[in-house]
């Protein structure tokens, strides 16, 4: 078996807190790190859901007490029986997805760990990334609510720095993270953007 599939201890604990995906504690790491989730009855939009991890981790901290929207070109691997959870099957480049998703909002905190599927062409996935980040970014300075945060996924390119510029023309702190719990041989990262400015 490569070593890149050998199920390592985050994926035996997703296993066992009954998440389909590692990447959970990637969310739980940047969430706690910013203290974000601090509000009552955030309403959160989670971009590139599926199989669900962030949206069950997110229902499970919210416990009631706020909403999920989640959207995903791919079917979810999970189906909460939550009145506060609402799935969007299709992309975040469709107009008539974008509008629908706006119309749930605004959001409180937008997070996103939507990758494109890669090619193994590292400069090709790295600009298929930088385009869904981009669109990711634009979406959200839409549907935000003033104060609201942003967490995305982008594969690093040295596109970060113009990246976290841009964030920083619409939110007061803008900066990179990458969670302990991304695999050390992976080159993805997340940007976060803190205290969203309505312009
Ligand atoms: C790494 S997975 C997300 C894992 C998820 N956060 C979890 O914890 O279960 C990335 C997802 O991004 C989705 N995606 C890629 N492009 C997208 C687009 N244009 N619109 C919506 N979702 C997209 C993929 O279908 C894939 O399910």
């Amino acid at each position: 078996m490569a070593g890149y599939e050998k199920p390592d201890f985050w994926t035996l604990k997703a296993k066992k807190e009954g998440y389909p995906a590692r990447s959970v504690y990637k969310l739980e790491e940047i969430v706690a790190k910013f203290g974000l989730i601090k509000s009552t009855g955030p309403k959160i939009l989670d971009i590139g859901a599926a199989p669900g991890s962030w949206s069950l981790w997110l229902l499970r901290k919210l416990a009631g007490r706020g909403s999920v929207t989640a959207v995903d070109i791919q079917d979810l691997g999970i189906s909460p029986p939550d009145p506060n959870f609402n799935f969007i099957k299709g992309s975040i480049l469709d107009e008539a997805i974008r509008a629908r998703l706006g119309q749930s909002g605004p959001y409180s905190l937008v997070v996103s760990d939507a990758a494109p599927s890669t090619t193994g062409n590292r400069l090709v996935d790295q600009a298929r990334s930088e385009e869904l980040v981009e669109s990711v970014m634009d979406l959200a300075v839409h549907v935000l609510a003033p104060g609201g945060s942003l967490i995305m996924k982008i594969f690093q390119s040295g596109e970060e720095k113009r990246l976290i510029t841009q964030l920083k023309a619409h939110f007061t702190q803008a900066r990179g993270y990458k969670p302990d719990a991304c695999r050390a041989q992976s080159f993805e990262t997340y940007l976060v953007g803190l205290g969203f400015c309505k312009s």
